[in-house]
């Protein structure tokens, strides 16, 4: 079966088309056939954080270049003549798109000069992220839905993070369940436990900022660009190198709970009192980055060998952006061995930790697989969708 991945949740423009066959399990492999992203870090960047309606314009003009890129081995290589879109279709394109203007500028060329793509299905995030940034995505496949008469899969971007945390190389690792998966990205945090594959349970969540939104904010603290994760955590190395240690400590938030919640909001303030109360020095940021982190790495790791333990989960999948960090995948994988826990890590490798479209593609594949196709009319935009 071949499907196209759409991802626009957040600040990436995302497209990729896989190959892929058999069930959850051994028989599973897939084959990328083309991949392309384009992240608008560098734009939003001056904003501090991701600006919805910038991120949606920017989706808007890169979808299309994207996935031309994508079919290019496929299909554009053709010298036959491509039928221009019959006037009905056309109709309904304009009509969906009335509110992408920068799409439907580049859509309609495109598919006059396509043909048809061999594909069995489109899958496309649905949620949760930004509505307005979800919505370009969603249309954009709607309409090639429509042009190519393809089915539609809605796809969770956080089961897309899960899936992504499972495969190893071409195939799936060795799944054992149940899956403890700590998800960790720019709007969330949360431990979900998974008996079953596809389905979940919450078990705990950030009471209000997400780990990566505490990297970012305390970032902006540092005078550090966005995204503030890989910033923060250039300096924090930098500083364990140097043996550069805070003359300061932050409480490490939620550990006296008995629950499975995370709360990184008082951190960030505890930030704030230091940038405030001292002159900043850049031996004070390197301070600052490094106390930082080994706290948001404390408290995640606390609550997530709590939860390995009493759920007797075989496998801890670890997905979303923050898991791209180095010092908390080397943490968790030797605090795992130093328990004994059988239970065995998946982290993706840092470059499909952050948000892309194989991730989207490959949840995609076993929703189709299950049939879980979706009516254009019911495909919505879910800004707050939940996997549980
Ligand atoms: O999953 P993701 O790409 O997008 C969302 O779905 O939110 O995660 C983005 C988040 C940002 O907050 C970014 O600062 C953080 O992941 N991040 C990191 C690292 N790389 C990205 N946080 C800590 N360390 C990193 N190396
Ligand atoms: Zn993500």
């Amino acid at each position: 079966m071949k499907i196209l991945g759409i991802e626009t949740s957040c600040d990436e423009t995302a497209v990729c088309l896989i190959e892929a066959g058999g069930d959850f399990g051994p028989a599973f492999q897939y084959t990328v056939l083309g991949n392309a992203l384009t992240s608008q870090a560098a734009l939003h960047a001056q904003y501090g954080g991701v600006f919805p309606n910038l991120a949606k314009r920017e989706h808007a003009k890169n979808l299309v270049p994207l996935l031309r890129t994508v079919l290019s081995a496929e299909n554009t290589k053709t010298a036959e003549k491509v039928p221009l879109l019959s006037p009905p279709v056309a109709d309904r394109i304009a009509l969906l798109l009335q509110r992408e203007p920068e799409l439907l500028e580049r859509i309609v060329p495109f598919l006059e000069g396509c043909k048809r793509p061999d594909i069995d299905a489109i899958a496309v995030t649905a949620g949760p992220g930004l509505e307005p940034a979800l919505w370009v995505g969603i249309n954009f496949a709607k309409a090639l839905s429509d042009a190519w008469d393809i089915p539609l899969v809605a796809v969770n971007h956080m089961e897309g993070h899960i899936v992504m945390s499972m495969i190893r190389e071409n195939s799936l690792s060795d799944v054992k369940f149940p899956v403890l998966a700590l998800l960790i990205s720019g709007g969330h945090t949360e431990l979900v436990l998974s008996r079953k594959f596809q389905q979940y349970e919450l078990l705990g969540q950030t009471r209000d900022d997400a780990a990566g939104e505490a990297f970012d904010k305390v970032a902006r603290l540092l005078d550090l660009p966005y995204p503030g994760g890989p910033e923060i955590s250039r300096l924090a190395g930098e500083a364990r190198e140097k043996k550069i240690q805070a003359d300061f400590t932050f409480t490490r938030p939620m550990m006296n709970e008995e629950n499975f919640d995370f709360s990184f909001s008082g951190l960030k303030t505890a930030v704030r009192r230091v940038v405030e109360q001292r002159q900043m020095t850049d031996e004070l940021k390197l301070q600052i980055a490094r106390e930082f982190e080994d706290t948001v790495a404390d408290a995640l790791i606390y609550k997530t060998m709590r939860a390995v333990e009493e759920t007797g989960a075989q496998t801890l999948v670890v997905g979303g952006g923050v898991s791209a960090n180095e010092h908390i995948r080397g943490r968790l994988a030797q605090v795992l061995q130093e328990a004994g826990e059988p239970a065995q890590l998946l982290i993706p490798p840092p470059s499909l930790a952050t948000d892309n479209a194989l991730m989207i593609a490959l949840a995609g594949y076993f929703r189709a697989e299950a049939k879980e196709f979706i009516l254009p009319p019911d495909l919505k935009a879910e800004g707050n969708q939940k996997l549980a």
